[in-house]
């Protein structure tokens, strides 16, 4: 089973660019992976307890389950069916489901003897739920997340015992080099762990809302412990073992580059610690910035992922991001370019190409797709070439830009083909050999398209169905969705007779902004 895992994001907020930018990628990787042919698991959800949400709810005069209630209803679950994610389940960490198995987890910990009780006081930032060090904060005492003063926090807390476990750490990224990246991530990991680990504190006793420590119920269990084991819970972990053998481990967990200590150092240990397999990827995204700064919810300068999706629609918002910043590197966000991608990419070069191939093939051959006369190689191998280099870069490699490139450059090369071709031109020779050579060329480019499509199907499914549709593929070859992305550069799949309709456009103009 291919496993991937979304973080699960606070309820405090409605979902922005940054949020979704992470889980549109998870939904392409899990897409490409079921076009392969996989077993595929795909999981998000949200992290409900902690300060930061209680705080949240408090301002807003509700409960903390009405808040979180209202947030996952009305603004999470709605933009993830918006942005048509294919998750197969949405966890939220104030379900039965999870908070039980949580307490059942922490006390297995407890009677192993890797919890004790101690004290700890230092500055801890809310908006990170997490103790920091006097020497990370910025002048004035500030997170240098977040950029707001810290505050002080003393308690007597359980501590779980993650000093011990510096060295079986190192040996396992030792063994495991790709467990984190990109390699800039793994870096900052391993050099953290080599500089020695404090024990943990897992319990908050100064307010309430969270999971009760089972042994203790005057603490709550900490807010990131509890929302880590979401991966374990949500396959089954306690509940449902035959399920759980099925699913885990996680192949990747997809995180933001400010949450990597918790997943590569802190989840393994907590694993190691109950004795389960360890996840096989944590890859770390870059940041959405806006103006030199991470985008988040004081500086969004307003825009919404709908506000860009009413504009540019849900496929181009799909692919942009994607397409525009290398994974695992930050990256800003215009509309210039955005608007400027759009033309030329998906408009120009792919948008046009279908309208003109369905155009020739309607008005030359009545719609009515004709057989090649011969193999175009160049074609056929390129093809080859960018479906082996698509599959590697966005299958394995989490490569979203590489792969999209390659796709992108052989939509180029087929434009390539037909204007060096003129087959409006070899339409007026109507000898034998003319009617064969341009039925050569237009199968050629509605072949190409017909992979192109199957390529593209995971990131912009709806324009790949139309796409599909107009090619007539559907009654030939079944559903899109069926097809394998890594056999998409099996030439010649598309039958000759096949019937061609000029659908709608794909990408149409771009309507002006004020
Ligand atoms: N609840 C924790 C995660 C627990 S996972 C067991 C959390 N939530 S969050 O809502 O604050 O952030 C969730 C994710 O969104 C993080 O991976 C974070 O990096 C990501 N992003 C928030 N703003 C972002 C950008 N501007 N750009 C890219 N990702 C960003 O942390």
């Amino acid at each position: 089973m291919f496993y991937v895992s979304t973080p699960i994001y606070y309820v405090n907020d409605a979902p922005h660019l940054g949020h979704a930018y992470t889980t549109v990628a998870g939904d392409v990787l899990t897409r490409w992976h079921r076009q392969r042919g996989e077993q595929v698991w795909y999981l998000t959800g949200t992290d409900e307890h902690g300060q930061k949400i209680m705080r949240t709810a408090e301002a807003n005069g509700v409960t903390p389950q009405e808040w979180a209630d209202k947030l996952v209803e009305e603004a999470w679950k709605p933009l993830w069916r918006h942005l048509e994610i294919a998750n197969d389940d949405f966890i939220r960490t104030t379900e039965k489901r999870h908070t039980e198995r949580v307490q059942e987890f922490v006390q297995d910990l407890y009677d192993k003897g890797e919890i004790y009780k101690g004290g700890y006081e230092g500055p801890y930032c809310v908006g990170c739920e997490e103790f920091k060090t006097p020497g990370e904060l910025l002048e004035g005492d500030l997170c240098p997340i977040h950029k707001v003063p810290v505050e002080w926090l003393r308690e007597d807390n359980y501590f779980f015992k993650l000093s011990e476990y510096g060295e079986r750490l190192l040996e396992f990224y030792e063994a495991n080099p790709d467990f984190v990246q990109p390699a800039s991530a793994r870096n900052e990991v391993v050099q953290f762990v080599k500089q020695g680990l404090q024990d943990l504190s897992i319990s908050r006793s100064t307010f309430d809302w969270g999971i009760p420590i089972p042994w203790d119920d005057k603490h709550v269990i900490y807010v990131w412990v509890d929302a880590l084991l979401n991966y374990a819970t949500a396959v089954g972990y306690g509940s449902d073992p035959a399920r759980f053998e099925r699913i885990w481990p996680a192949n990747v967990h997809l995180v933001g580059k400010d949450i990597l200590r918790f997943h590569a150092v802190i989840w393994p240990a907590m694993l190691m610690a109950n004795g389960l397999p360890l996840p096989g990827k944590v890859f770390a995204n870059g940041w959405l910035m806006v103006g030199g700064e991470k985008m988040s919810k004081s500086n969004l300068t307003g825009i919404s992922p709908q506000q860009l999706t009413d504009h540019f629609g849900v496929d181009a918002y799909r692919y942009y991001f994607l397409r525009a910043i290398p994974f695992g590197q930050d990256g800003s966000f215009s509309w210039e370019d955005f608007a400027a991608r759009y033309t030329s990419e998906l408009a120009n070069d792919f948008g046009n190409l279908a309208s003109r191939v369905a155009a020739m093939v309607g008005k030359y051959f009545d719609g009515e797709l004709p057989a090649a006369a011969v193999q175009e190689e160049a074609i056929a191998t390129a093809l080859a070439a960018t479906v082996a280099k698509a599959d590697r870069a966005i299958g394995d490699e989490l490569d979203f830009a590489g792969g999209l490139g390659a796709i992108f450059e052989f939509v180029k090369l087929v434009n390539g083909y037909l204007s060096e071709q003129e087959p409006w031109k070899v339409a007026k020779d109507t000898s034998e050999e003319g009617r064969a050579r341009l039925a050569t060329i237009l199968y050629t480019a509605a072949e190409s398209l017909r992979a192109v499509a199957v390529l593209l199907n995971p990131v912009m499914p709806a324009t790949a169905e139309k796409l599909w549709a107009s090619l007539g593929a559907e009654e030939h070859l079944g559903a899109l969705a069926a097809q394998r992305v890594d056999e998409a550069g099996r030439w010649g799949r598309l039958p000759a007779g096949a019937r061609i309709v000029k659908g709608e456009i794909l990408f149409p103009r771009l309507e002006s902004v004020d």
